[in-house]
């Protein structure tokens, strides 16, 4: 049965209590407000691990001044019932002062990735990522760490961090999630008017045109123009940015790209919303 708790400490226990030489441990970093995309996440893990932990928090230092911190959607009772019902072990639901009790001014600092995309239009907000998702990683210790590819720029930085930094997890990518319609399974989606809700497939539609526009070898400058018009002249929808670029580099498309990823950030008028769509090109 799932145990929910909400320090460190209890986490510990819990864990100290396995034997870590023959039992394997999956990871599932959440903001909660689960939707079937993170239970995607919990899915893999479960195939893959004798025991999935999941982390449901907020965390206050990957959003800027102004964004969606106090309105972003929290129900860790609701939460609770889908990952029990998904097979998680464990939620671990810090408050903010349990995981940032002090603040010795020690920071993260991305490389070129993280200005690109997201890192443009939200400064900071990969810093925050990563500062969080290593604090994660020392207190759970996983032998293997889910993330959806629907943030696949924070995929990128963070496979790149484990690697550089010699992180002891395995990143394992796990595929978008969809709703029917084709709209990305999204916990921001609740904040959608019904009629944005009703416009917003548009954001898939207009990325699947662009895979077509690639492959008859049109620029990746025109796809970007032609996606951003198809956005605007079928929806409310404002561009903060379509971008097609090398993955997971996020530089320019070059002779030697191998997976491109088409990339788009769509305001609708109190949410945000983030889509792709990854390529290959051999
Ligand atoms: P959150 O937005 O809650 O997402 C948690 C995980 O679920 C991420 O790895 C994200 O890519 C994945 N996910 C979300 N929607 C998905 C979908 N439709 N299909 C597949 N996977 C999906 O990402 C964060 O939280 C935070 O930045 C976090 C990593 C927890 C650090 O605070």
């Amino acid at each position: 049965t799932l145990q929910v708790v909400h320090t460190i400490e209890q986490l510990r226990r819990l864990l100290d209590s396995m034997d870590r030489s023959s039992s394997t441990v999956g990871f599932v970093p959440t903001m909660g407000y689960l939707h079937e995309g993170h239970l995607e996440l919990v899915k893999q893990a479960k195939m893959q691990n004798d025991l999935v932990v999941m982390s449901i928090f907020v965390n206050p230092t990957q959003f800027g001044p102004g964004e969606d911190f106090e309105s972003y959607p929290r129900d860790l009772n609701r939460d609770s019932k889908l990952a029990e019902e998904a097979g998680v072990d464990i939620i671990f639901a810090p408050s903010v002062v349990e995981m940032y009790p002090n603040d010795g001014g020690i920071r993260i600092l991305p490389g070129p990735q993280a200005n690109k995309l997201c890192g443009a239009s939200r400064p900071g907000h990969f810093d925050g990522v990563l500062q969080v998702v290593l604090k994660l990683f020392n207190i759970v210790a996983p032998d293997r760490s889910y993330f959806g590819m629907k943030d696949a720029q924070q995929l990128a930085l963070i496979e790149t961090f484990v690697r550089d930094y010699n992180i002891p997890t395995t990143i394992v990518r796990v595929p978008i999630v969809r709703e029917n319609d084709g709209l990305a399974k999204s916990s921001r989606n609740v904040n959608l008017t019904s009629k944005e809700r009703q416009e917003a497939p548009v954001i898939y539609q207009a990325l699947q045109k662009g895979i077509d526009w690639l492959l008859e070898s049109v620029s990746p400058e025109e796809v970007e123009r032609r996606i951003a018009e198809f956005i605007t002249s079928t929806s409310s929808g404002a561009i903060d940015y379509v971008q097609v670029l090398d993955y997971p580099s996020l530089g320019p498309v070059t002779e030697e790209t191998n997976e491109m990823i088409i990339a788009c950030a769509i305001k609708f008028s109190t949410t945000r919303l983030i889509d792709n769509i990854i390529m290959s090109t051999k």
